[in-house]
């Protein structure tokens, strides 16, 4: 037995249960609006929200809708956003040249945002699947995701993202080397202060389908990512992921999906102490959201509990479609 448990009844472990002011009191971990980054969906035109059908409550937005969300969630304490294009069909292309495009959507995002909300932190995805012909996060020759190359255009992308005032890039896309080589460009180029938030451990997962459905990747992807995405079955290579893209210059790391790997944000955080993030990705919001509007689950709470869950694992933060409303419930 536990040498500093006394046995029943001196201990009665419901004691700090009894009510709300004594668990407040015990609580091990805190959840807040500061510890939330919102990925939202962007694309062209003007006043739109368009819906993403498998993502209930979720819009793509046109850049004024952008900044008027923006502006809101900044409002309620959230720290950072982070970018998601859909791009129109006719610009995704082989060889992914509107990735660099320093007029490409995103690029024009971030200017407005960093321009009409300079606290607001700007986080951007680093992966070419929105410009790709075939929606991969790479290069692709004769059915074969490319790595070297890809991690060159992944360079560019990377720069033009710090060009147009990005706070924070997220490679994505899993290249071997990708980290060192944007680290090396930005300080060649200048931004020195430019944060890496490596999506390290992210895995091959099928939690990901809503999103692609959002960016229009979905149905143009050949094949699929294992070659360069994480098998979901492995734990210990999590572990040498986080070790490599710190040793080449990240300052941060995520685990990817989040809830059906809480243990690998744990191993993570315990293994580094370092800023470590998860994303609740699309396809553990679309569960979620498909049972609340059965009345299958009591929205509100499991939301938070969901999230809780994040922090008790060891994350610092974490990337959800629900921060505004979670920040909100957090405010009153
Ligand atoms: C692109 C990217 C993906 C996600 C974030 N960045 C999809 C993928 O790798 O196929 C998924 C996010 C989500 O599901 O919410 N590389």
């Amino acid at each position: 037995m536990d040498p500093i448990l006394a046995p029943f009844p001196a201990t009665r472990l419901r004691r700090n249960r009894r009510s709300p002011a004594l668990r407040a009191l015990v609580r091990e971990t805190t959840l807040s609006a500061g510890d939330l980054i919102w990925p939202v969906f962007i694309r062209e035109g003007e006043g739109v929200e368009e819906p993403v059908p498998s993502m209930p409550g979720v819009n793509r937005l046109s850049l004024d809708r952008l900044l008027a969300r923006a502006e809101e969630a900044a409002a309620l304490g959230i720290p950072a956003i982070c970018l998601f294009p859909y791009t129109a069909p006719e610009l995704r292309t082989e060889g992914c040249e509107e990735a660099w495009n320093p007029e490409n959507l995103t690029n024009r995002a971030i200017r407005a945002l960093k321009r009409e909300l300079p606290d607001l932190a700007v986080m951007t995805d680093i992966a070419l699947d929105p410009y790709n012909a075939n929606g991969h996060d790479g290069l692709v020759r004769d059915g074969v995701i490319l790595n070297d190359e890809s991690v060159a255009a992944l360079v560019r992308m990377a720069l033009a993202q710090a060009e147009a005032g990005a706070d924070i890039l997220g490679p994505s896309d899993m290249m071997d080397g990708r980290v060192g080589a944007i680290r090396a460009a930005l300080e060649g180029a200048g931004h020195k202060e430019v944060a890496i938030l490596s999506y390290a451990a992210k895995y091959a997962s099928a939690f990901y389908g809503p999103f692609r459905d959002a960016v229009g990747a979905g149905s143009r992807l050949v094949g699929d990512k294992k070659t360069y995405q994480m098998d979901p079955a492995n734990s210990d290579e999590a572990l040498r992921l986080v070790a490599r893209d710190l040793s080449e210059g990240a300052d941060m790391v995520m685990v990817k999906p989040g809830m059906p790997y809480l243990d690998i944000c744990r191993r993570v955080k315990d293994a580094f102490g370092v800023p470590t993030f998860a994303y609740q990705v699309s396809g553990e919001y679309a569960m979620l959201t498909a049972a609340f509007g059965h009345g299958w689950l009591d929205r509100d709470r499991v939301v938070m509990e969901s999230l809780t869950a994040f922090r008790r694992a060891g994350c610092d933060g974490i990337l959800t479609y629900f921060a505004v409303e979670v920040a909100r419930a957090l405010k009153g």
